[in-house]
């Protein structure tokens, strides 16, 4: 495991959706559709099984719905797996966004703070990186505004600063590169770049090709929650 940074063994992860039911039902089976809602189950990553070794840049591609997203959230420890098991190996780097770390409420400020220390930084640590961390995001005097505003590329801007600014061993990177615009695309590549020169594993989701070929050593490629290939980038 020492070489190993992240394990999937036959991992299954299932979202349960809810779908209303007709009146007539409920009135002909008013026990059976006591709950008014029936339960039906998405399987979003089926019987997954792979490993990324330390140090390695690793891209997960593949169409909208393909379990991309889920499988970082398993990786961050924000989902749980239904079946297998998943082993990681080094620091984290969080997937900040809206409903996954970041308060609404709270200025971008107030969020670098509040996630920081959740991350295990102390309240110096994060004031010595602050202005840093707003550098990078280039937010100027938005930092100071409720998130709530901020678009959604503003929003991409700030969870990867804070990400970056934790000292990673694992960085994880949902498409951010979809959402900022040229100028910080090319910002995060570079930064994703100086990162893999210096021994931190990447997981790297997006759907340019060009930019997974370009910081990847491999890509899996995948399709309806299904692991299709495993390829050298
Ligand atoms: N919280 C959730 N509740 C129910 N279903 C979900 C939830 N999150 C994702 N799903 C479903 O799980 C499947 C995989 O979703 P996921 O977000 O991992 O895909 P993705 O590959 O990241 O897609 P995209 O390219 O659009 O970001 C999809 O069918 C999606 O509808
Ligand atoms: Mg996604």
């Amino acid at each position: 495991m020492s070489e190993t940074a992240i394990e999937f063994n036959h991992v299954q992860k299932i979202y349960y959706l809810y779908t209303s039911i007709g009146f007539k039902e409920l009135l002909l089976h008013p026990i059976k559709y006591r709950r008014e809602k029936r339960k039906r189950a998405l399987i979003a990553i089926n019987d997954i099984t792979f490993s990324v070794k330390k140090g390695e840049a690793f891209g997960l591609t593949g169409p909208n719905g393909s379990g991309k997203s889920t499988i970082l959230g398993l990786i961050a420890g924000v989902l749980k797996p239904d079946r297998g098991t998943i082993k990681t190996n080094g620091r984290i780097a969080p997937l900040l966004e809206l409903g996954a770390g970041f308060h609404p409420e709270l200025t971008g400020r107030e969020n670098i703070v509040l996630n920081s220390i959740i991350l295990g930084m102390t309240k110096k640590e994060v004031e010595k990186k602050m202005d840093e961390i707003i550098e990078f995001s280039e937010l100027g005097d938005f930092v100071d505004q409720p998130i709530r505003t901020y678009s959604s590329g503003m929003l991409a801007r700030l969870g990867f600063s804070v990400a970056v600014h934790i000292d990673p061993e694992i960085l994880l990177v949902d498409e951010i590169l979809a959402v900022g615009d040229e100028n910080f695309q090319k910002k995060c590549i570079d930064k994703m770049m100086s990162f893999k020169k210096n021994g931190v594993t990447i997981v790297f989701v997006s759907h340019s090709t060009d930019q997974v070929h370009k910081i990847c050593d491999r890509v899996a490629r995948l399709e309806k929650g299904k692991l299709l290939s495993i390829e050298n980038a």
